[in-house]
């Protein structure tokens, strides 16, 4: 990416695929040889166990980070791809997030503790909760971009509104420059089922923002997250994985 390289998966509403794309992009550009931070902000820690980190046991997360235990390198855990590094997350982090949200500058502290180690990747990748709390506003006031995971099933054009009003709050109340990279269609069938999806919700107006992939629903998506393994590992051929690796692609490309 041109200027700044902190992409966070934004969508708002849980269930349209934050994680599920946090992990899997995070594992597909570390494929393609990018070195890659993948950035836990979420107490459900559901980045953290999909990406089969937890099994390897780690002594820090983020929430030992924001509380100021231990420094932001030590905290970060090694994979087995040699391109990617994870901040994990815990339900640690609900409470270090509520004392945190007492202050409004406090939404700044996650883009604070990146600069540190920005120098050390091409990309970081946070995968925020689903919420209009705290971590997701730190998770947001972080990021240079962000990629919007949208379902037709369960999105709308209210979420979109929504999310278009948190954006500005950012950039007014903490100077930021957040730009939208893309919107990441996810669980669809078709280009079409998209496109109606755009008619329907009064939003042909983003079209230009949409990637031309999407990932399509895939049972291997529930079979790699039992497995606690990304869809590279669990079978790189299924066509989530594939679909992963050619947003991978996109990014890449879109970005330079
Ligand atoms: N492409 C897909 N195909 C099938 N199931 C999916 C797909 N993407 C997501 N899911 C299912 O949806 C659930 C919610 O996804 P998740 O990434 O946790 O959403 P969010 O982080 O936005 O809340 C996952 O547990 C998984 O079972
Ligand atoms: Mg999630």
């Amino acid at each position: 990416m041109a200027m700044g390289k902190v992409l966070t998966i934004s969508g708002q509403k849980g269930g349209s695929g934050k994680s599920v794309t946090a992990v899997n992009l995070a594992v597909s550009l570390a494929v393609y040889k990018k070195k890659i931070l993948l950035v836990d902000c979420d107490p459900q820690g559901s980045a953290t166990q999909w990406s089969g980190i937890k099994a390897l046991g780690y002594p820090f997360d983020l929430a030992s980070v924001l509380s100021g235990r231990v420094t932001i390198i030590e905290a970060i855990v090694k994979t087995e791809f040699k391109c990617l590094d994870i901040l994990p997350a815990g339900f640690d982090l609900f409470s270090v997030a509520s004392k945190l949200a007492r202050t409004v500058s406090n939404e700044k502290i996650l883009r604070l503790f990146l600069e540190d180690i920005e120098a050390d990747y091409d990309y970081i990748i946070i995968d925020p909760p689903s919420s209009y709390g705290f971590l997701s506003v730190a998770a947001l006031t972080a990021a240079d971009w962000l990629s919007i995971a949208m379902c037709p099933r369960y999105n709308s054009v209210e979420d979109f509104r929504c999310l278009l009003q948190l954006i500005k709050y950012i950039r007014d109340t903490h100077e930021t420059t957040l730009k939208i990279a893309n919107i990441l269609f996810n669980r669809c069938k078709t280009n079409m089922e998209i496109n109606q999806f755009l008619a329907d919700q009064n939003l042909l107006e983003t079209k230009d923002l949409v990637c031309h992939t999407f990932i399509p629903e895939d049972e291997t998506v529930k079979k790699a997250i039992d497995k606690k393994i990304p869809l590279a590992l669990y079978d790189v051929k299924s066509p989530a994985s594939s679909a992963y690796l050619s947003f991978a692609k996109e990014m890449v490309l879109g970005f330079k």
